[in-house]
């Protein structure tokens, strides 16, 4: 169906702020990522998924005073968090970056050393509204009135400190012929467009490090300095593959990186990156994918507001892959989407609980009563495989263009057809018979393709279904190029009737 050409494919998140628990936003950008991570594996692809947490930087440092914790204390223990939350989301990432770790110190010292050697960087005065208990330059539109600090209340002077910039806007036009030569560089369009619009608009020369903090990586040609924190943040995609103390490890992955990114932090990924390694004279990232907020009563997840929602308990309360698929599903990817119990509750029954779910049951249950159990092989002639195929082919089309609720919505049509096509022909008011064998062949068929095609969103459901129609192996080790073709399903298992596959959820 869809030709196997063996590519490598490196994915990434951000690596997130370790000022407090992961949220269901982070969990957001997570599930997105390893459901790509995964199709590309499916596809057979060489896939390398990276995700970490970002440790330096003034946020973070005052976080870990707050709790009264020296930094280094601070961001081992809430890093830890992390990892421990995307194991319960069942996130298969390959590997973990820490910004405070040694091999992230080497490659940022190689990667701005050799921004800096090839004349991008110079000194230069920074002036600003500085508070002295907050140790931070405010913008003036950040200051209460009076050019008061809006945490202490107190004046925040005027003060100049000698800095290094990033010449960026030197870079204009560099970024305007890429963004021009790839025109598929960013998806979705929209947010492409919106990076356009900040580079026509006039890039200035960015301030990259600080002398009023000590919590960050030193600056290798002047030590005084340690690098401002997104500089350092985001040269993690490079280290990761051992920019600067591995080349052959580097090279082999780059530039077939991927990142995947909310919308709030477009500017530093699809401008500043793009800019940094074209500086550093290393081709810029193969593509730049945007995600929309999710949002809780139409407002962003925030610390400062309250409104978090800790995807660790929805996954205690509703199962993890009722809450992946729910990530997933309801909101096409790039736009925004708001987070509701109902919403979760009401895509797992309908979707999950009585399509999927029933399909499988309903099935299993016609092959027990009349067939003894033995599963029919799939027909080669089939009423529904024409259209079963060209859905699957839609939905596999979706997982390559990180559509992801496109994917589903295909793989869901699939199944309704198919119970549609079950409901037509009442298999279980019909005798054993060739044709209850094709039809019920046919139904197994496409559980076995959809759960392929389900698998990046539900990855553990999918493998029990894999189980229960008799496949033998698992969805993981099928490559998509040969298992989405009608006919692959073998028949012969013994299938067995066993308890509902979604039960259906309810608010307490
Ligand atoms: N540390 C930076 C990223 C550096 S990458 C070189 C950062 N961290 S973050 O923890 O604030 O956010 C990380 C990611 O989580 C971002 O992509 C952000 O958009 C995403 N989300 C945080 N809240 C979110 C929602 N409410 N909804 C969707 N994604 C959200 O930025």
């Amino acid at each position: 169906m869809t030709d196997q050409i063996q590519e490598r494919f490196y994915i990434t998140t951000p690596i997130y702020y370790v000022n407090g628990v992961p949220h269901l936003g982070h969990a957001y950008t997570m599930v997105a990522t390893d459901a790509f991570a995964r199709w590309h594996k499916l596809m057979g692809d060489d896939v390398f998924f990276l995700t970490g947490t970002d440790e330096h930087g003034l946020k973070v440092a005052q976080a870990a005073e707050e709790q009264g914790l020296s930094p280094i204390d601070w961001v081992d223990k809430v890093s830890q968090g992390f990892v421990e939350a995307w194991s319960k989301l069942g996130i298969d990432y390959d590997d973990f970056i820490r910004t405070t770790q040694k091999r992230h110190y080497e490659t940022v010292s190689a990667f701005m050393q050799t921004i800096y050697d090839n004349g991008y960087i110079y000194e230069g005065p920074y002036e600003g509204h500085y508070c002295i208990p907050c140790e931070a330059y405010y913008l003036e539109s950040e200051l209460l009135e009076g050019a008061l600090c809006p945490i202490h209340q107190i004046e925040a002077k005027v003060m100049q400190e000698s800095n290094y910039f990033f010449a960026l806007s030197r870079l204009t036009e560099d970024l305007l012929s890429w963004y021009r030569d790839n025109p598929n560089v960013a998806i979705p369009e929209s947010k492409r467009n919106e990076a356009l619009g900040f580079i026509k608009g006039g890039l200035e020369d960015i301030s990259i490090t600080r002398t009023s903090l000590r919590w960050g990586v030193p600056v290798p040609w002047d030590p005084a300095h340690v690098f401002y924190v997104w500089c350092d943040a985001l040269v993690n995609y490079a280290t990761a593959i051992g920019f600067g103390v591995d080349q052959e490890r580097f090279e082999r992955w780059w530039p077939e990186v991927h990142h995947v990114l909310g919308k709030d932090i477009l500017r530093f990924h699809l401008v500043w990156w793009p800019a940094m390694c074209m500086a550093a004279g290393v081709a810029p990232p193969k593509q730049l994918i945007v995600h929309g907020w999710l949002l809780v009563g139409g407002e962003k997840m925030a610390k400062s507001r309250g409104n978090k929602v800790d995807p660790l308990e929805l996954v205690d309360s509703f199962g993890l892959d009722p809450v992946r698929y729910y990530l997933l599903r309801e909101t096409p990817f790039g736009a925004d989407g708001d987070f509701s119990y109902e919403g979760l509750i009401q895509r797992s029954n309908s979707e999950l609980s009585n399509n999927y779910g029933n399909l499988l049951s309903r099935v299993v249950a016609v092959v027990v009563s009349k067939l003894g159990g033995v599963a029919p092989s799939s027909s080669r002639s089939s009423a529904i495989a024409d259209e079963i195929v060209s859905l699957a082919k839609a939905s596999a089309d979706a997982w390559q263009r990180f559509m992801g609720h496109e994917a589903i919505e295909h793989a869901i049509e699939m199944i309704r057809k198919t119970n549609a096509y079950l409901e037509a022909n009442e298999p279980w008011k019909m005798s054993a018979s060739a044709e209850l064998e094709q039809i019920l062949g046919d139904a197994l068929e496409v559980l076995r393709i959809v759960s392929i095609l389900l698998y990046p969103a539900i990855p553990t459901t999918t493998e029990v279904v894999w189980s229960r129609i008799g496949m033998a192996g698992q969805v993981c080790e099928q490559r998509t190029s040969i298992a989405l073709d009608w006919g692959g399903y073998p028949g012969g298992a013994r299938l067995v009737k066993s308890e509902p596959l979604f039960p259906r959820l309810m608010l307490d």
